[in-house]
């Protein structure tokens, strides 16, 4: 399976007519659901903690309205996963774990390091939907919560290699929140009947003051020594590498405060990070530039766009940012007229932009390309005073075939240690046998890639599909403290 991301598909199935009656009723039930709660009020006027109390009497009110209404189930199983089960989340493994089946040999020059990636995992076992009186809306695979999946890298002075394999949910608020509630809390957002999905917007807003959970499932990334889970519905969250714990947000000490792409980009030269952030209100799309120590943002420009677009990966070249604009558009104004919230229109026009480092939309030069929806770029470079894009001439294309029923995700380079060519190193990617039901990663010599891996890593429990990975390659004493 090809790593990919987000690839949201809302259909909303209802009728204007029935969108009126069903909030009417919705008024309704929430008018008679909040009277109780005001006769309390009335019989204990001299409260010390008013603000408290009034915030935990709402919650529960709000709790009990939503449990009277809503009802969870878990999603049947579509005919395309019943043949690939490896969908399915797993159950944290606690301790790093050392690996012992190793077929074939980890290279000398293989760095020291971490290979380490990120996934989908829902929390509560398979994908729930909700059934109310406004209809039915269902979180989709790529809202479960973030897990880590970590190999850890190290070898003796005889240069003979340790392996050992962790795993570990990404514990953001709103994990912590469903976890310690220990059921499904947040009413699903993008797929399903609009009066549901616009009651949920409105009910998961209230009660826990965000549309959607912090799930940071899709990237991990390195900035300034520091490790980061992103998903581009929120802000990062900084990890520690050696036991996957979850720290805080990461807001540049406050300066952002918005969502942040998954696939910021290392500025070439001067190590500073280049991001995005789109939103589903104005401003759509405001790009940023991090400084190399990370403490601040050196940068942030509206681009001024008018429309809300899924924009998933900006480019990066020595002196510009390559942005990407395409017809892929969030309107939630939309899922009130009974239409869909994330929409491709087949009529819309596409345009990749190219702007200064610390250009300002202005500065933007847009090139009208055809329509597309294009989430992730190969690469981005200049030649002499010409800038290449996304269709840059293609060097050399080399495949390598995985047997019959088997699925990767998750593949990176590495360099190898003294390696100095374009694909002098490795491709280390998750594979999972769907026959045996058996996870291996395999390390492939990129000189000859079309050959068999060099190493075959078995680990020591299923990992399921997920999306971006990273290697991040440290001494082994660093690596040791796992
Ligand atoms: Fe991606």
């Amino acid at each position: 399976m090809a790593s990919s991301c987000f690839a949201f598909q809302v259909n909303g199935s209802v009728n204007r007519q029935s969108i009126s009656q069903t909030f009417d009723h919705f008024k309704t039930s929430l008018s008679s659901s909040v009277k109780p709660f005001l006769k309390e009020l009335q019989r204990n006027p001299m409260r010390i903690d008013v603000s408290k109390t009034m915030k935990q009497t709402t919650g529960r009110v709000l709790d009990a309205f939503v449990d009277s209404l809503f009802h969870f189930v878990d999603q049947p199983w579509l005919p395309s996963q019943i043949f690939q089960s490896n969908f399915a989340p797993v159950e944290e493994i606690g301790e790093a774990v050392q690996i012992t089946t190793i077929e074939g040999k980890i290279p000398a020059d293989f760095p020291e390091g971490i290979y380490i990636r990120n996934g989908s995992n829902p929390l509560f076992g398979d994908l729930k939907s909700t059934i109310s009186m406004f209809g039915r809306s269902s979180h989709i695979w790529v809202e479960g919560e973030g897990m880590l999946h970590a190999l850890y890298f190290t070898k003796d002075t005889h240069g003979n290699w340790t392996v050992s394999y962790k795993n570990k949910y990404v514990e953001s608020e709103t994990f912590k929140l469903e976890k310690q509630r220990n059921r499904p809390s947040f009413l699903p957002t993008v797929e399903g009947d609009s009066p549901a999905i616009l009651a949920a917007y409105i009910l998961n807003v209230l009660r826990f003051g965000t549309v959607t959970k912090h799930i940071s499932n899709t990237n991990i990334f390195e900035h300034s020594g520091k490790v980061y889970t992103i998903a581009e519905n929120y802000l990062p969250q900084e990890i520690d590498i050696f036991t996957l714990e979850t720290y805080n947000d990461w807001d540049i000490n406050g300066s952002w405060d918005r969502p942040f792409s998954s696939h910021p980009k290392r500025a070439p030269g001067t190590g500073e990070l280049v991001i995005m952030g789109v939103d589903a209100k104005k401003p759509f799309c405001v790009l940023g530039i991090i400084s190399a120590d990370g403490k601040k943002l050196s940068h942030k420009v509206d681009l001024k766009f008018n429309k809300s677009i899924l924009c998933h990966e900006v480019g990066v070249t020595q002196k510009y940012n390559v942005i990407m604009d395409y017809p892929l558009t969030v309107d939630i104004s939309r899922v009130a007229k009974g239409g869909q919230l994330i929409k491709y229109d087949k009529e819309g026009h596409a345009r990749i932009g190219v702007m200064p480092r610390y250009g300002d939309a202005d500065s933007i030069r847009w090139f009208e390309v055809e329509p597309h929806c294009t989430f992730h770029l190969f690469n981005c470079f200049e030649d002499g005073d010409e800038m290449e894009g996304i269709s840059e001439e293609l060097i050399k294309v080399e495949n390598h075939n995985f047997k019959e029923n088997h699925f990767c995700s998750g593949a990176v380079f590495v360099s190898k240690d003294g390696g100095y060519e374009e694909d002098d190193g490795y491709i280390v990617s998750f594979v999972h046998d769907e026959d045996t039901n058996v996870s291996q990663v395999h390390i492939i010599d990129t000189k000859k890639f079309g050959s068999e891996p060099v190493a075959k890593i078995t680990l020591p429990q299923r990992v399921p599909y997920g999306f971006h990975g990273t290697y991040i390659a440290i001494p082994t004493k660093k690596i040791n403290k796992v």
